[in-house]
């Protein structure tokens, strides 16, 4: 780990999920020229920036909340996508920030979460063998040989995607969509009439009332503009390392290495082997990263990992998001944060409470029960609690659309549902009603903590 780290030194290191099988590797060399060439997509001064509100987080004074489609495609790009997931995080930041009282630092999971590890190479269907989908910057869905084969020009289809996106994205946080003043209108239309929406009406009108008394007194978006916006950041797993190099360059007011395809990147449950090309990768960039912490991880593997990644200790580096199952969080998580804390060092503590709920249902099709995601969030801040540690936030697989992907919720989705509107492209996404409860949930239970600061301030 002391050799010198380049762009590129992640070659000489084991690399997994990394598609080998291009069918003409020149081609894939020429791609990534062309992308060495395009202009980055975030800037080195934005992804500080989230280094230092994710510092807020590790010191437990502020929340992250992270979110987005588990995987991207090109079929569901589309402006109101992107709005209703921009929006459902609006409001679901809206209900956290109420009930901890502390700001809540948003980051999307979009703009470049193409790519996936998949549990097998391959997928076999009545006797027929291929490349299994690995997303859409990569190979296409349907079962034929040429759509499974993977594509270079699909990068560049993805970082234009991305960029458009992004571009979006900036304009909804800056041009006066996010303003606080809009949260009567960020309701979802087909959220309406459901229990979380009358409960989100209540809330946004004790914000109004404030709002009207801060205007009262003077303080209005037009003297404070910041009211007026909001931060918002990117992310997605550095999965395709030939990609994240193209889009690495050096920051010039540092001289530093920043990956600048998001704010933050993070190495998946799959890939975060020591000696491995994604470790290696990671740790020579000098934004925000994150690293999926699952139910084999043992407390002296995490420690190398946490040296290998943050040797500095720099608060808001390193985020790691537990992602156990609700059966096992309660038997993994607390040696580990005994730990990190033990060892004193300085990382955000996340839950990601979906990729270790995951089921098939009896249909065929791959889903998450909601009452086990909630139940692993709930365990995840009693045991944080418990081990002295601020349970600093949630990653999530979202969207504001009308899904049917996760089972339960107040409209009580059975297996029979899954069938209306099951689109994802990867893994089943929370819909805009189930987040919204999950984020009454995670602010019901945070609001004792905010109690028990109060009295202690006393
Ligand atoms: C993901 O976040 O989509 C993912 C694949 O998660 P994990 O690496 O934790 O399995
Ligand atoms: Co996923």
């Amino acid at each position: 780990m002391t050799d010198r780290w380049t762009p590129s030194s992640w070659r000489t290191k084991p690399a997994k999920h990394i598609p080998a099988d291009y069918p003409e590797p020149a081609a894939l060399e020429r791609v990534e020229t062309i992308l060495r060439g395009m202009p980055p997509l975030v800037f080195a001064g934005e992804a500080r920036r989230l280094k230092s509100l994710l510092g807020d987080v590790a010191a437990g004074r502020a929340f992250l909340l992270q979110g987005g489609d588990c995987s991207e495609s090109f079929k569901e790009f589309h402006a109101d996508n992107i709005r209703d997931t921009f929006r459902l995080l609006l409001q679901m930041a809206v209900v956290l920030t109420f009930a901890g009282g502390k700001p809540v630092v948003k980051v999307g999971r979009i703009a470049g979460q193409f790519a996936k590890p998949r549990s097998e190479p391959v997928e076999t269907v009545n006797g027929v063998t291929l490349p299994s989908y690995r997303g859409d910057n990569i190979n296409a869905m349907d079962f034929t040989e040429a759509d499974r084969t993977p594509d270079p020009e699909r990068l560049l289809r993805a970082y234009n995607q991305s960029s458009a996106t992004l571009n979006l994205l900036r304009a909804f946080a800056g041009g006066g969509y996010a303003d606080l003043y809009n949260i009567h209108r960020w309701t979802l239309g087909f959220v309406e009439g459901s229990p979380q929406s009358a409960r989100y009406r209540e809330l946004a009108d004790k914000i109004s009332e404030a709002l009207d008394f801060m205007a009262a007194v003077g303080v209005t978006p037009q003297t404070h503009s910041e009211m007026h916006r909001v931060e918002f950041f990117t992310s997605h797993e550095a999965l395709l390392l030939g990609f994240e190099e193209a889009m690495t360059r050096v920051d010039s007011t540092t001289g530093d290495w920043y990956d600048t395809s998001a704010h933050l990147v993070w190495i998946g449950e799959r890939t975060r082997q020591l000696d491995g090309a994604h470790v290696e990768f990671m740790r020579g960039i000098k934004n925000p990263v994150g690293l999926k912490v699952g139910p084999t991880l043992e407390p002296d593997e995490l420690l190398r990992l946490i040296d290998a990644l943050n040797p500095a200790d720099e608060p808001g580096r390193l985020t790691l998001y537990g992602r156990f199952g609700s059966d096992k969080i309660e038997a993994r998580l607390p040696a580990l944060m005994a730990a990190t804390k033990r060892a004193g060092r300085s990382v955000v503590w996340a839950t990601d409470p979906m990729h270790g709920n995951t089921l098939k249902a009896a249909n065929g099709y791959k889903t998450r029960p909601f009452d086990r995601i909630l139940s692993e969030v709930k365990s995840f801040i009693e045991i944080a609690r418990a081990e002295g540690v601020h349970p600093g936030g949630v990653h999530l697989e979202m969207t504001g659309q009308n899904v049917t992907e996760c089972l339960g919720g107040a409209r009580a989705l059975n297996e029979g549902d899954l069938a209306d509107r099951y689109h994802t492209h990867c893994d089943p996404r929370l819909n805009a009603d189930q987040a919204l409860e999950l984020a009454f949930l995670v602010a019901e239970k945070l609001k004792p903590a905010r109690q028990a600061e109060w009295q202690a301030a006393e």
